[in-house]
């Protein structure tokens, strides 16, 4: 690809970032881009890990933490939302994410450490717009009745299910990323830094 095209979709893809993130969703669901315990800037840019304290999250909430210049979606899925995980595994591309990149601790249909938090990159696998959090169960613009909630890419409509898992029949081919992530102590997520490395 040229500079031209490195940068159109660059652009393209800060268009879209922009436009979805505080915004989420056709019904008006706030996602807060929060702060976090940042290094410098700098520092970030070069990755260094970044801290989140989860203890305020409210279950079926999501927010957005900045990390690598990247979003990454946090989910405090209910025990509802992960019961609906297992019987969705024949509308999807990747159930068992084996064609899907996460890291080798992260495993079952949850793709989490623990089962009620999801730590996915907030890029949609096709051409990398930020997919909008739909947790709405049977929203009628994603399929009614079927839609057990989850993430609608705006760009060419791929859909993710609350596990970041891809739909068939949809431009995406794999699941949402799950970046290096592990905890310290109860509540603090540590985004950039492996489990077994914590
Ligand atoms: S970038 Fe998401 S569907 Fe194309």
């Amino acid at each position: 690809m040229s500079d031209d095209g490195v940068n159109a979709t660059r652009r393209k893809f800060l268009t879209a970032a922009t436009s979805t993130v505080g915004a989420a969703g056709a019904v008006g669901i706030m996602v807060p881009f929060v702060g976090s315990w940042n290094p410098s800037a700098k520092a970030k840019a070069a990755g260094a890990p970044v801290k989140f304290d989860i203890s305020k999250m409210e279950p079926g909430q999501m927010v957005n933490v900045e990390w690598r210049g990247k979003p990454v979606y946090v989910m405090y899925r209910t025990q509802e939302q992960l019961d609906a995980l297992s019987g969705l595994d024949d509308q999807l591309k990747d159930p068992l994410s084996e064609i899907s990149i996460q890291p080798e601790y992260v495993t079952g249909i949850a793709r989490a450490i623990r089962p009620e938090i999801l730590v996915v990159e907030g890029l949609c696998t096709h051409l990398g717009c930020a997919p909008k959090f739909r947790p709405e169960v049977g929203a009628a613009d994603l399929g009614g009745a079927a839609w057990m909630g989850g993430f609608f890419c705006p760009c060419h409509g791929s859909k993710f299910d609350l596990s970041g898992r891809v739909y068939s029949g949809v431009p995406a081919s794999s699941n949402l990323i799950v970046p290096p992530y592990s905890f310290e102590g109860e509540n603090l997520l540590v985004i950039g830094v492996d489990a077994e490395a914590a």
